[in-house]
């Protein structure tokens, strides 16, 4: 078995030169058939806009002149955010409180939508909680329930109940912030890993099932970014991260916007994170090493 995985490796590096076109000339047929996508005039629908990366994307598409519907729990941040994004030229915002694991609140948020729009250009599915403790220190279940509501059946939520509104728009786009923890499972994060490989399967699930209607799906997959995720991690908090060289949630937002713009289909963030995702699908053993060693070190603080 291991002889016959490593003679389909060599087969595939003897090939690679020709994958690597192949794979080039499908991305940008791909790419092509998102475009033209301008943010000016396009209404843009973000979740957990009231801090971290939500809120800088939010104030990335105000730039652009696009409108922003700004969703999450906490009122008096969205408006927060709501009056930035008006001073740096959205053409209107929106605010709707909601908690994405309520149907009733996610069914309000679109139907908010759909009066004042008639339609939605992007849906941002950002809205995210962590935790940061080892499986067999915890008491109970209920953190690793409440992850999958949040990071995974949020997600479902509102991307079921927008779909149609979706769908009147040409080009629309979903944008879905996994994790690098949803590309290979690191410590600490038995159920925030699960609930980003979970968004993950379901994203390239809904790819192929939108795959001749033009919806298209952008998967971002993070490495660190300062923002207050950390500090609201449920469940107990044993250490602190070293967040020393992680990215600023403006630098994330810059690179989710032209993303969106451009219809990619993947994005993984920071060097580490692109060799992680290159080495997991042919070196397994390798890329395990390169997360233990990147988790241990931030663990160490
Ligand atoms: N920061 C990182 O290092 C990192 C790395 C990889 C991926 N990510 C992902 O990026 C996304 C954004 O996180 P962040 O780093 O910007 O953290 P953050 O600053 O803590 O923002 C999280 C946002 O999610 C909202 N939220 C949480 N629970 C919600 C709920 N039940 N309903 C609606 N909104 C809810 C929060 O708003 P309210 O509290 O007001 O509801 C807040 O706006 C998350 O999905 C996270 O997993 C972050």
């Amino acid at each position: 078995m291991a002889v016959s995985t490593d003679l389909s490796l060599f087969a595939v590096t003897l090939l690679s030169p020709i994958l690597c076109i192949a794979n080039f000339v499908a991305r940008k047929a791909r790419e092509a058939a998102a475009k033209p996508w301008r943010p000016e005039d396009k209404v843009i629908l973000i979740t957990g806009a009231s801090s971290g990366i939500g809120e800088s994307l939010a104030y990335t598409f105000s730039h652009a002149g696009s409108s922003v519907i700004l969703a999450a729990r906490r009122k008096d941040e969205l408006d927060r955010v709501a009056e930035r994004c008006t001073e740096l030229g959205a053409k209107d915002v929106l605010v709707v409180t909601t908690d994405v694991t309520s149907e009733a609140d996610v069914e309000n948020l679109i139907k908010k939508t759909e009066e004042r729009y008639g339609k939605l250009d992007c849906l941002v599915l950002n809205a995210g909680v962590s935790m940061g403790q080892t499986f067999d220190s915890l008491q109970n279940l209920d953190v690793i329930k409440r992850l999958m509501d949040v990071n995974y059946m949020g997600c479902v939520n509102v991307t079921f109940h927008a779909l149609p509104l979706l769908k009147r728009a040409p080009k629309s786009r979903i944008v879905v912030n996994s994790s690098l923890a949803g590309i290979a499972g690191g410590p600490y994060r038995t159920g925030y890993s699960a609930s980003k490989f979970a968004v993950r399967g379901f994203y390239e699930a809904l790819r192929a099932d939108l795959w001749d209607q033009d919806i298209h799906i952008t998967i971002i997959y993070p490495g660190a970014v300062v923002t207050s995720i950390n500090k609201t991690r449920l469940g107990d908090r044993p250490f602190d991260l070293n967040m020393r060289g992680a990215m600023t949630s403006e630098e994330c937002a810059r690179i989710m916007f032209e993303a969106t713009c451009n219809g990619t289909k993947e994005v993984v963030l920071t060097g580490k994170g692109k060799l992680i995702r290159l080495l997991e699908a042919s070196f397994p053993e390798l890329a395990a090493l390169l997360i233990h060693k990147v988790s241990r070190k931030m663990l160490k603080g």
